[in-house]
């Protein structure tokens, strides 16, 4: 049987891939960020996961406006790194897992969820950033990968409760997945940021705090209350993004418990967060 191990939510900034290029972990302006990433690392050696399911948002790469599903899940053998435009180095290509894609497809289209399937899918920063901080190198990397995408790039947006409701299916349909597997969800973008328009580097400290506090506490679909338009005035038109999170969250069942968490402002336009939590 497939067991769910834990989840860990990160902004994804285009730059971190840079400054992986570049090396620059230890600069000031990055070293608090990369060391975030340490307790992960440390958790990561004893939860040895076999299977990433992981919730991003492509930002314009594998989807364009003129077709953009609101869901959408790969179901491919292979998935290539691939760059939209911010001329970021490319990584290894991940190796997917069919079965379980197609188990989680299955499911969550029996539950109501009626996805795209992708058995071609490239995948852009908002994979490949948030792989390359858990495992540095990512030569090979140690895990497969499902991706499960959430349009945040063109309205309309699927509701924070829709997204919460994806989340709970996908965090089921792993449960009744009958391989032996040890899964970790993922939620990738965040938290508040705003690149555009006349609130361009808009950043709500107060906002990320209450939200990254909310996935941790008894009330974890807290943010449901607020429709995407709310959430883009208090996290920014791209710190909706913060949907990735709260579906991961949902995926990961009832009960969590906050294993380590990071919060820093800024890296690029972005108050960048991250959580590890585990099943309670
Ligand atoms: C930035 C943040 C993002 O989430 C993204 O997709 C692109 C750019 C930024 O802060 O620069
Ligand atoms: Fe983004």
């Amino acid at each position: 049987m497939a067991t769910i191990i834990g989840c860990v939510t990160t902004s994804h900034v285009p730059a971190i891939g840079r400054a992986i290029e570049k090396g620059l972990q230890d600069e000031p302006y990055w070293k608090p960020f990369f060391d975030g990433f340490e307790p992960v690392h440390r958790w990561l050696a004893t939860a040895s996961p076999d299977v990433v399911v992981m919730f991003y948002n492509d930002h314009g790469l594998n989807f364009f406006l003129d077709k953009l599903p609101t869901f959408a899940i790969g179901a491919a053998p292979k998935y290539r790194s691939a760059d939209e435009g911010w001329n970021i180095p490319q990584v290894r290509p991940f190796t997917g897992d069919p079965d379980l894609s197609w188990h989680i497809i299955n499911s969550v289209v029996a539950d109501e969820y009626d996805v795209t399937t992708c058995q071609e899918m490239v995948v852009d920063h908002a994979v490949c950033n948030p792989m390359a901080l858990l495992w540095p190198g990512g030569d090979p990397w140690p895990v497969s990968i499902v991706p499960v995408e959430i349009n945040t790039v063109q309205f309309p947006l699927p509701s924070a409760a829709r997204c919460y409701g994806l989340g709970q299916a996908v965090g089921r349909a792993i449960a009744s997945f009958p391989q032996d597997a040890r899964v970790l969800i993922m939620g990738t973008g965040g938290l508040s940021h705003q690149l555009d328009g006349e609130r361009a580097g808009f950043i709500n400290k107060e906002f990320d705090e209450q939200f990254m506090a909310s996935l941790a506490s008894d009330d974890p679909a807290w943010a449901t209350q607020y429709s995407t338009v709310e959430l883009v005035e208090k996290a920014g038109s791209q710190g909706v993004e913060l949907l990735m999170w709260l579906a991961a969250r949902a995926a990961l069942g009832a009960g969590a418990r906050e294993v380590a968490r990071s919060y820093h402002i800024p890296i690029s336009n972005t108050a960048a967060g991250m959580m590890l939590l585990e099943p309670a």
